[in-house]
């Protein structure tokens, strides 16, 4: 079995076969936020299930894509689909196209997502740029043996979320007159979505919001040396007093109609940077 390192080489060159430029921005996009990919002049789309080392799908029907293009002048690489470990991959696949993305050059990851809300002054629709994160109950991916030519085996993680990113996207909003929130964003493995106890838990240890991706992302990214922005979009409210129960078709939806939003902040921030 080839080490992390020669299978990562294997797969940037392949990358490099299809489109040799470098890349400075990585997106990855969330639950009911693939629309961002109509803001693109696309270059190259490659199917993950074609690029060597990429996770397998085990999900018939799962078609994710990384594509490569340029969005306000600048080189981008989306990635629409993202792997979670709730489908079955392991920590290690769930962040192997972050680290890729960082081998093919790009240096500022922007991360979305659709969470619940247990900040109870947030509302459905309300996007929470992320400004730290609780990942104790989801596995670390750094587990295991450590790629010293990665990143350290101890990494410190006191900004997690890029505090100029963070700054940037705040403005950005505000040129945009969008409103937007800050909060900490408490990572979960899923695929339940939590119960009345666990989301005044999940409040009551700190959190403002709570999703089962980007946590184990954001840690690979912060190991390698990236900066990291993330959003997400408040797609149903975990601390509620009626009886309403929470759809994967309704966090989809909301995610939908807030999308405009987030990749209008994404989109001026990118020809920012
Ligand atoms: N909990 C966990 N993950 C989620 C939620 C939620 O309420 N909404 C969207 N993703």
């Amino acid at each position: 079995m080839p080490s992390l390192i020669e299978q990562l080489n294997e797969t940037v060159a392949f990358i490099r076969s299809k489109y040799p430029s470098a890349s400075e921005t990585g997106i990855v996009l969330g639950s009911g936020l693939g629309n961002f990919l109509n803001e693109i002049e696309v270059r190259v789309s490659i199917a993950y299930q074609d690029i060597p080392h990429f996770p397998v799908s085990t999900v018939t029907g799962h078609d994710g894509c990384l594509v490569f293009g340029e969005l306000n002048g600048t080189r981008i690489v989306v990635m629409a689909g993202r792997f979670h470990y709730y489908e079955g991959y392991s920590p290690q696949d769930v962040v192997y196209p972050v680290r890729v993305m960082k081998m093919l050059g790009v240096k500022n990851l922007f991360l979305s997502n659709a969470a619940g809300g247990v900040n109870t002054s947030f509302k459905v629709g309300d996007l929470m740029i992320i400004k730290d994160h609780i990942s104790m109950a989801v596995i670390n991916p750094l587990i295991g043996k450590n790629e010293e030519t990665i990143g350290p085996r101890f990494p410190d993680m006191s900004e997690p979320y890029s505090r100029d990113l963070i700054a940037k996207a705040k403005k950005a909003a505000q040129k945009l007159g969008i409103s937007v929130v800050e909060g900490v964003y408490f990572g979960v493995t899923g695929p339940t979505f939590e119960t009345h106890a666990e989301y005044r838990m999940i409040k009551l240890l700190g959190a403002d919001a709570v999703g089962m991706s980007t946590v184990q992302e954001n840690i690979v990214a912060v190991h390698m040396g990236m900066n990291v922005l993330a959003i997400s979009v408040i797609t149903d409210m975990g601390i509620r007093d009626d009886d309403s129960v929470i759809t994967h078709e309704e966090v989809l939806q909301a995610a939908g109609e807030a999308e405009p939003k987030l990749t209008a902040i994404f989109k001026e921030l990118v020809g920012k940077l």
